[in-house]
């Protein structure tokens, strides 16, 4: 398959995680015969930098004309202590949001069986969680019209959501729940907001259509509490777009980690996909962030485009990575293995994917020893 892949590393960690993540695509193109090319371009503080825009007129056509984007992070920590700053990286990556018209943000959260001792949780809470959140993208309070008075003594931040904004993610997540595990869990605030009561309304209506699926409601605030008292009770979560982005964040701590999740932000004509932690400033250039995250966005994107196998042989190198021990400090703080080593492993193992015997002995697996970067 010939596939064009817009490349965005962004900030602080983004492109160092991005790296490895394209290692193991290359390993990929390898072992199954694949052709993908990559544009690069700038996002974020290093584009506010070069040109004063977070989102460049330049880079939103290079993903335009992809395929699909791959993420790394934006997000730099001189915008946080300057509430006044009017440009800020995180402006780069919802208006390519928008622009893209990436409505659906779907972020799997699955624990790794060897690392449920990593969990904050208790085993018997966290063994066996496998759901996952489906968050709508581009409306609600992120996009709703923002104000603030002259004094600037006052500001409002407005949440609207259309029907049509509800409908097209809620299928999404029906036809997701019908291949899972059949049940559906609506998160909002129905009981204070009329906009979420307006997503009662329309997905009720929906679920009409997939009897097969259970769907159920959930204040967020409990939602909140739940994730943490018994995550194993969902499948599919549905939500608007900040309650999505707050409940992805603490739902990435049951699995250990918030370096292993993924995530793929879907619209009609193009795709994006990027772990869902931040640029994490004071790790650049340590090779101590995680790329595992990064390396499964890349899976997920595989997947997007019904790769099914290769993701499979990306996913089952990531596992035998953290079986290994081969793992960033975040899972492990004694570890003698960086960002860069675990990419090498997981890109190395996928190069061996066909070869049965050399897998049993995978002792001999070179870290560093890609030839492929
Ligand atoms: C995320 C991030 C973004 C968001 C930021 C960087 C704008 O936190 O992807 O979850 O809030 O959506
Ligand atoms: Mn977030």
């Amino acid at each position: 398959m010939e596939l064009r892949i817009a490349l965005l590393p962004g900030d602080g960690i983004g492109p160092e995680v991005l790296e490895q993540a394209i290692k193991c695509l290359r390993a990929i193109e390898e072992t199954f015969g694949h052709h993908f090319t990559t544009k690069e371009g700038a996002i974020g503080t290093i584009a506010i930098d070069k040109t004063g825009n977070p989102l460049p007129e330049e880079t939103l056509q290079i993903c335009q004309e992809a395929d699909a984007v791959l993420f790394g992070a934006v997000g730099h920590p001189n915008f946080n202590i300057d509430p006044k700053a009017k440009t800020r990286p995180e402006q780069g990556l919802l208006a390519l949001r928008k622009a893209l018209g990436l409505y659906a943000n779907i972020r799997p959260v699955q624990v790794f069986s060897s690392l449920v001792d990593n969990s904050p949780l208790k085993k018997e809470i966290v063994s066996g969680v496998d759901f996952v959140i489906f968050r709508e993208l581009t409306g609600g309070i992120y996009f709703g019209e923002k104000k603030i008075n002259e004094e600037e003594t006052v500001a409002s931040d407005l949440c609207e959501y259309s029907e049509f904004e509800i409908s097209r993610i809620a299928h999404m997540a029906f036809k997701a729940a019908k291949n899972r595990n059949n049940k559906l869990t609506l998160v909002d605030k129905a009981n204070v907001l009329v906009s979420s009561r307006l997503w009662r309304s329309v997905v009720s209506k929906i679920g009409e259509s997939y009897p097969e699926v259970t769907l159920e409601y959930l204040f967020v605030d409990n939602a909140a509490m739940q994730l943490i008292l018994n995550p194993k009770q969902f499948d599919v979560i549905l939500t608007e777009n900040m309650f999505g982005d707050i409940l992805s964040d603490e739902a990435s701590v049951i699995g250990g980690s918030i370096g292993l999740l993924a995530s793929a932000s879907i619209g009609n004509d193009n795709a994006l996909f990027e772990p869902i932690h931040g640029s994490y400033p004071k790790a650049k250039g340590e090779n101590i962030a995680n790329p595992i995250a990064a390396i499964l966005s890349a899976a997920m994107m595989l997947e997007h485009f019904s790769l099914y196998e290769e993701a499979m042989a990306m996913r089952e190198a990531v596992d035998k990575s953290l079986k290994k021990g081969i793992v960033t400090p975040d899972l492990y703080p004694d570890t003698k293995y960086g960002t860069s080593h675990v990419g090498d492993f997981v890109a190395d193992y996928i190069l061996e994917y066909d070869d049965d015997d050399f897998k049993m002995n995978d002792e001999n697996i070179g870290l560093g020893k890609s030839t492929i970067i």
